[in-house]
């Protein structure tokens, strides 16, 4: 058991179960009901979808908050979330190899603002290292779409990403042995767009195992892709946000610097 109070600043801890990792969220926390995803579900993006191990990939816990802060976290339009990914490859009967994908979250893109954009959003890696797909496109809805710049983060705990508008993002766990944590806040009044990355059978990308290290394989599904760039955390820019402190607190410190989340 991993106590991650300090870190999320709210009352969390991760713990062991029989199928990987969950987070135990402390009384008095309110939250919706904990999701999982499981490897039938991601099917539909994988590089190989015959791959049955392991069942769970990761839990999504929604919507987070203190009581006392309900009335401050809906009048921002925010929410904040925490999600645990548990390590390993997404393989066939256990038998991990070279060539077969890290696990991933399912993939998304937001939806349009009326001023053209999508929303952005502002994850904060808590527990764990992993890498961020990011897949800038021209147009969220255009399939296939016209990817201008594919960035692969690497990221760990400590750094926030600011996932930019009209970027889809994929969360990759590039490791066998420690899960990882993160929350985020993003505009609660939409709904994540994941068929545009489902009819393309994922990103453009596959981050695939080689050895304890990665490597990465064009998806065909994409006619057209921009070689990836490599690009550590640090040197993401993150919209001028606080650091050094959990985002949950820092957005009540801060509220005006998570407005772009709601008005981009
Ligand atoms: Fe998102």
């Amino acid at each position: 058991m991993i106590d991650l109070t300090e870190k999320v600043g709210l009352p969390v801890t991760l713990t062991r179960v029989e199928e990987g990792w969950k987070l135990e969220i402390g009384e008095g926390v309110l939250h919706e009901k904990p999701a999982v995803r499981l490897i039938s579900d991601l099917k539909p993006v994988m590089k190989n979808p015959e791959a049955n191990t392991p069942q769970q990939l990761y839990w999504m816990y929604r919507n987070v908050r203190l009581p006392e802060h309900e009335h401050q976290i809906v009048a921002s339009g925010l929410r904040y979330d925490l999600s645990v990914f548990n390590p390993g490859v997404l393989c066939v009967d256990g038998d991990a190899k070279d060539g077969d994908e890290w696990n991933k979250a399912a993939g998304h893109y937001h939806p349009y603002v009326p001023s053209g954009v999508t929303f952005p959003e502002v994850y904060e890696v808590i527990y764990g290292r992993m890498i961020f797909l990011l897949q800038f496109v021209e147009d969220v809805f255009a399939i296939p779409p016209k990817i201008t710049r594919f960035i692969i983060l690497e990221v760990k705990a400590g750094d926030l990403v600011v996932i930019p508008p009209n970027c889809g993002h994929i969360a990759v766990i590039n490791n066998s042995n420690e899960p990882v944590v993160t929350s985020n806040w993003v505009a609660r009044a939409f709904d994540s767009q994941y068929t545009p990355i489902r009819l393309m059978r994922g990103g453009a990308y596959y981050i695939v195992k080689s050895g304890d290290s990665y490597d990465w394989e064009r998806n065909p599904s994409y006619p057209e892709a921009p070689e990836p760039e490599v690009v550590k955390g640090h040197e993401w820019d993150n919209r001028g946000l606080p650091t050094g402190i959990p985002i949950y607190k820092a957005f009540f410190e801060e509220p005006k610097a998570f407005e772009f989340l709601v008005r981009p």
